[in-house]
């Protein structure tokens, strides 16, 4: 058999090495010991080849607007929130754009291939129109999934709803909301009920920020969970965030929890922005604010990592590394075993990929040959030295490399060269 593509000698997240991968026709066409010849070869020496990286929590419509109008003095979700309004007003869609393309070259480079981004409806579709452009001008190299992101409140906002099914009719593809963000309890509640409705009606998925606060006593979650039973929309609905739980008292918890299992919900957190933001209205100690990652993954439940945001009005930093993210889940949610740490690699990858619903995920015969191979013999190596993408391959094309990382020493007996994997 003859391949497109040829990757030899590669490392498998499942723990298999030396293996050959053949591509033909854009998919995994085998993988097996020294295959026969491609028309194109990459040898992997031995390091990692992983399937893609998948952001399944990102606003691109605010990326690299750091500073536009001005930047966020408190640090504070609520402040990222006004000045979000502010530039709002001002953007053309195609500023958004050009900031999104530039994003979208930087998580190729990344071996990022897959984003699910939330889209501000809220007063105007202007980032609506700039990101379904961008989603036709990325389509061959990157899935762009879009939500339907009533940002200021469904029903705090005067027209978010009827915005909401326009974006809904010109091709968005998830129904989005932000309970917590509404002006009282009930009326998240209310509002949940109402974009799960829209979604059974439409055959959509849901994404919904939900609970993105210290107060134990936002509660969105459960209500999200029935209503996802309600609709018969289990394995379809994803909450976000879930930061309350953080601060929720574990007897509640532990009757959630299960809610949450027989609703199948989906769970993405957002480590470098729950750190970031969360516990800003303590003094000492502050909490950390990261959702109950390994008592969700204890249940089956589908626990995804999501960057969120980079150079925003709510981040300032940000490179589009998503091990970069499943680093600090690791710090912040005392991920530290081995198994946690394989886990958050899959947090980033897989787990993504199926709250996105990706078609063809994955590194096995038949599946889509889009691949990373990374400067890392395995997972863990991967996130603790935030491997060079080495090469990223797009349906059998190669479409970003990079050199690997290695420092010349100086130092007369030392040896001349180091790299981060110190093998
Ligand atoms: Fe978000």
């Amino acid at each position: 058999m003859s391949f497109d593509l040829v990757i030899r000698n590669a490392n498998l997240v499942d723990g298999r090495i030396g293996l050959d991968i053949g591509c033909a026709g854009g998919r995994i066409a085998a993988i097996d010991v020294q295959l026969g010849g491609g028309f194109q070869e990459i040898d992997a020496a031995g390091q990692l080849v992983a399937p893609p990286f998948v952001d399944p929590h990102f606003h691109m419509d605010a990326t690299l607007s750091l500073g536009r109008p001005r930047l966020n003095a408190s640090g504070t979700l609520l402040e990222g929130i006004e000045l979000w309004g502010e530039l709002k007003q001002v953007q053309t869609a195609a500023e958004i754009v050009e900031r999104a393309l530039r994003y979208c070259d930087l998580a190729v480079a990344q071996g990022l291939l897959a984003i699910r981004s939330h889209v501000d409806v809220c007063g105007t579709l202007t980032g609506v129109e700039a990101l379904l452009e961008v989603h036709e001008r990325v389509k061959d190299y990157l899935d762009l999934q879009l939500v339907a992101f009533p940002q200021d409140g469904l029903f705090r906002s005067a027209g978010a709803e009827s915005n909401l099914l326009q974006a809904l009719d010109r091709g968005v593809d998830v129904v989005g909301g932000i309970p917590h963000f509404e002006r009282t309890m009930q009326e998240g509640d209310a509002s949940v009920a109402r974009l799960c409705a829209i979604a059974a009606e439409r055959g959509l998925m849901v994404d919904l920020h939900c609970d993105e606060t210290d107060d134990p006593n936002s509660r969105h979650v459960e209500t999200l969970a029935r209503e996802t039973l309600r609709h018969g929309l289990q394995g379809r609905v994803t909450g976000s965030h879930l930061t309350s739980m953080h601060s929720m008292d574990d007897y509640y918890v532990s009757k959630l929890i299960p809610l949450m299992a027989e609703s199948r919900l989906n769970v993405v957190a957002n480590p470098l922005i729950n750190i970031l933001i969360q516990g800003r209205h303590d003094t000492y100690p502050k909490r950390r604010g990261l959702t109950r990652v390994a008592e969700l993954q204890a249940t089956g439940l589908t626990v995804a990592f999501g960057s969120d945001c980079v150079m925003d009005p709510w981040y300032p930093l940000g490179t589009a590394d998503m091990l970069d993210v499943a680093s600090m889940a690791i710090h912040v949610g005392h991920l530290s075993s081995m198994e946690a740490m394989r886990r958050c690699f899959e947090a980033v990858t897989t787990e993504g990929a199926r709250v996105m619903g990706l078609d063809g995920y994955g590194v096995a015969v038949g599946k889509r040959a889009d691949l990373v191979l990374l400067q890392a013999g395995d997972p863990i190596e991967a996130i603790r030295t935030r491997a060079v993408r080495l090469a990223v391959i797009k349906a059998g094309r190669l479409v970003a490399e990079s050199a690997p990382r290695e420092s010349r020493l100086h130092l007369g007996a030392r040896p001349e060269r180091v790299t981060p994997r110190l093998t």
